[in-house]
């Protein structure tokens, strides 16, 4: 049966009834198309793409020019999951005005559903003034990739009694200022089970424990296919890049032995008219 389109009322009914919400990344059109088929409920074309697709050592250099190429294909490929634009660094952080005009490219030009965007209480006027202009927003707090410098590095947050208080009024804000969902990146989990159940809107969690309202992991960690560093939150599922590369040098062996391709794979002539080109 097919599955409807995934609603922002469905994402909260199911934090209402306890229902645990997926969420995927996905950069392309082949893997929407999984992710979407899997039953996966909303996907997330994350900046994350910089690394794992695009190989930059950080999201820092993420272009908008990128993400929408790159949402575009995910919105062909996803008929029902729920699908959010990350917004790249800079691209909301300049000023008001240019946020709007972002977020509406990701509405316009690559049929997202909605955007997602990194902060806390300082992007609460950012966050309203998006909302305002009709685009639902994701919040994303804790450990924040764009500002991992500011950051001090890959690290997990909220650590103390003092930075945790930080990130449960950064939520309550964020949800004040209309965000509809937030994703919460590595922090503790007895920290993201108190957000969670402050707040009532639905909470994602990535490293944030199993108290969360739902649960997101970077495509590439699942399955196998980002070789460069795993996080320790990440679960590895399936281990494909032993597999392609298997596959890879058997490709490589056959067309240097001969023996691809074969008879199956071969296009023939009749006879007569074999014989008529000589
Ligand atoms: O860019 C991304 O993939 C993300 C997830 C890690 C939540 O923001």
């Amino acid at each position: 049966m097919e599955r409807k389109k995934v609603t922002i009322a469905e994402l909260h009914q199911k934090k209402i009834s306890g229902q645990k919400i997926s969420m995927m990344t996905a950069y392309d059109y082949p893997t929407a198309r999984l992710v979407d088929e899997a039953g996966i409920d909303t996907i997330l074309v994350g900046d994350s793409l910089g690394m794992v697709m695009l190989g930059y050592e950080s999201t820092v250099p993420v272009t908008m020019e990128e993400m929408l190429h790159h949402s575009k294909a995910v919105t062909r490929g996803a008929k029902s999951a729920f699908v959010l634009g990350d917004m790249p660094f800079m691209s909301y952080q300049v000023g008001v005005k240019r946020a709007i005009e972002n977020a509406g490219r990701f509405m316009k030009e690559a049929a997202c559903d909605c955007v997602k965007l990194e902060g806390g209480t300082e992007m609460v006027p950012v966050v309203k003034a998006i909302v305002t202009a009709g685009i639902p927003v994701c919040a994303h707090i804790g450990l924040t990739p764009q500002t991992a410098t500011k950051l001090s590095g890959f690290k997990v947050q909220g650590k103390d009694a003092e930075s945790a208080k930080e990130l449960v009024q950064s939520a309550k804000d964020l949800e004040e200022a209309g965000a509809f969902m937030i994703v919460l990146e590595a922090i503790p989990d007895l920290l993201a089970a108190k957000i969670t159940e402050a707040l009532t809107i639905p909470v994602i969690g990535i490293g944030a424990g199993k108290d969360c309202d739902g649960q997101v992991l970077v495509y590439h960690d699942l399955v196998g296919l980002f070789e460069r560093f795993t996080p320790k939150f990440a679960k590895q599922y399936i281990n494909l890049s032993p597999k392609i590369r298997e596959a890879l040098v058997q490709f490589r062996t056959e067309v240097e032995n001969g023996t691809f391709p074969g008879p199956e794979h071969t296009f023939t002539m009749k006879p007569e008219e074999a014989e008529k080109l000589g």
